[in-house]
């Protein structure tokens, strides 16, 4: 797909639903009892494949995708049944280690399988602390990747999957999907399980259970759920995804002109470290009308073109913004002097080594920028000009580059464009919509 120099961006625009809540709904929906509502659900392909995995498991599930409205019959937490088949998540991480949670305490064995890219994607991180709650749990190639095969009633009946082992997990890693996935289990659990980890990421899976009347307690960094607690189905409306909302930011900060109304963004303090760190490089973003949606902060974003100098950006924050790194790599472009990203490693596990990928193809299109160990080192103020970008087939990354385009001289082509539709399938026309 071919792009070029545009702008600027005026107007408002709705961003669809958070992805990490629309999967989480859909998942704690269908082993809870009864109805769940779910209003503004993200009609991505990766939350697709967490719909279709629970199909296949017999769970009743309506998509309307004109109005992204679904609604999930809930069996509760033994009501899942064996599929005929192996389960697939497509490109979805999230599906793949959340999902591997609930079926830890079911009584069948399943295997779990992706596409190639999440076939290179560690699975260890979850098979480690399952392996510890007593499930049996192996990487068909021995690789620690998927495919991979629970078998809850290894060494037991068939019929009946015994009680998982509640552990305290010290978690290496910051993920969200590594402490919802043992919390997930720790429904299934004897005793009470608790998580660790090193920095807090984001909670949506707490606040969900909660809602659907789990008891969790969190204090720092660390997180304890009950076991077999009654969860009862409800209503959710999904606030819009900052990770989406991130790409009009920058577009409203760095060309000349903006300024944009981005409404019903999640705002979840777990999440914001976009904002705060635009704000601490001189953006100019106004927060309007702040609203609580089911525990899930919500507001307005107003942005309008701004002056940025470049920060520091590493430590506690990381998990905070950690999808966003790649768009604020683009963003340090257009800031004055050096920007520092650090404690970032775990960019090279996402669905393409963001490390990499955004040193190439920015350094490709005339930025000033290194790669480190752990990040990634920008000197902003040179200018940009388009060439072949290589998206490898990871949507943060072509639609930052769509992003840079707005700001580059002559015509970039983003290879594998399409793939957006990942996380954010109007992005192209959403974006084409705001600039006059
Ligand atoms: C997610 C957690 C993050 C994030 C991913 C979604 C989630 O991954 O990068 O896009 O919904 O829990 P990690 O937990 O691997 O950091």
């Amino acid at each position: 797909m071919i792009f070029n120099k545009k702008g600027p961006l005026k107007g408002d625009i709705n961003i669809p639903g958070d992805k990490s809540i629309s999967h989480r709904a859909v998942m704690i929906g269908a082993i809870a009892n009864g109805t769940t509502e779910i209003t503004n659900f993200l009609q991505g392909a990766d939350c697709l494949s967490t719909i279709n995995c629970f199909r296949q498991m017999g769970i009743d599930i309506f998509n309307d995708t004109a109005a992204a409205s679904v609604i999930v019959k809930g069996k509760g937490l033994h009501g899942l049944n064996k599929p005929k088949d192996v389960l697939d998540v497509g490109n979805s991480g999230t599906t793949m280690r959340l999902i591997s949670g609930i079926l830890s305490g079911q009584n069948f064995p399943v295997t779990i399988t992706g596409d190639e890219s999440i076939q290179k994607r560690p699975m260890d991180r979850i098979m480690t602390p399952l392996g510890k709650m007593g499930v049996d749990i192996k990487s068909i190639h021995g690789n620690d990747c998927a495919p991979f095969i629970i078998n809850p009633t290894y060494g037991h009946s068939h019929t009946q999957a015994t009680k998982l082992k509640g552990i305290h997990y010290n978690s290496p890693v910051a993920s969200a999907q590594v402490k919802s996935c043992v919390l997930l289990a720790g429904l299934y659990a004897d005793k009470a399980t608790t998580v660790t980890e090193p920095a807090l990421s984001r909670n949506h899976t707490e606040l969900m259970l909660k809602e659907f009347g789990a008891s969790l307690l969190t204090k720092g960094n660390t997180v304890t759920i009950d076991p077999a607690p009654v969860l009862t189905g409800r209503k959710i409306n999904v606030p819009g995804d900052i990770s989406s909302a991130a790409y009009f930011i920058a577009a409203g900060l760095i060309v000349p002109n903006s300024e944009i109304r981005i409404k019903n963004v999640g705002i979840n303090p777990t999440r914001d470290g976009i904002i705060k760190v635009c704000k601490s490089m001189g953006a100019k973003i106004r927060l309007e009308n702040i609203i609580d949606q089911g525990g899930e902060p919500v507001a307005d974003l107003v942005v309008s073109h701004s002056e940025l100098k470049g920060i520091e950006i590493s430590g506690h924050i990381i998990p905070s913004l950690i999808d966003e790194i790649p768009i604020i790599a683009v963003i340090a472009c257009f800031a004055k002097g050096k920007t520092v990203i650090k404690d970032a490693t775990e960019l090279k596990v996402k669905e393409s080594n963001r490390i990499d990928v955004m040193v190439d193809n920015l350094s490709a299109m005339g930025a000033d920028i290194i790669a480190t160990d752990d990040g990634m080192i920008i000197n902003g103020g040179k200018p940009l000009h388009g060439t072949v970008v290589d998206s490898k087939y990871d949507h943060r990354i072509a639609m930052s580059f769509a992003i840079a385009s707005l700001m580059a001289d002559g015509e970039t082509k983003i290879k594998d464009a399409e793939c957006v539709n990942i996380s954010y399938p109007e992005f192209y026309k959403d974006l084409e919509e705001l600039i006059q």
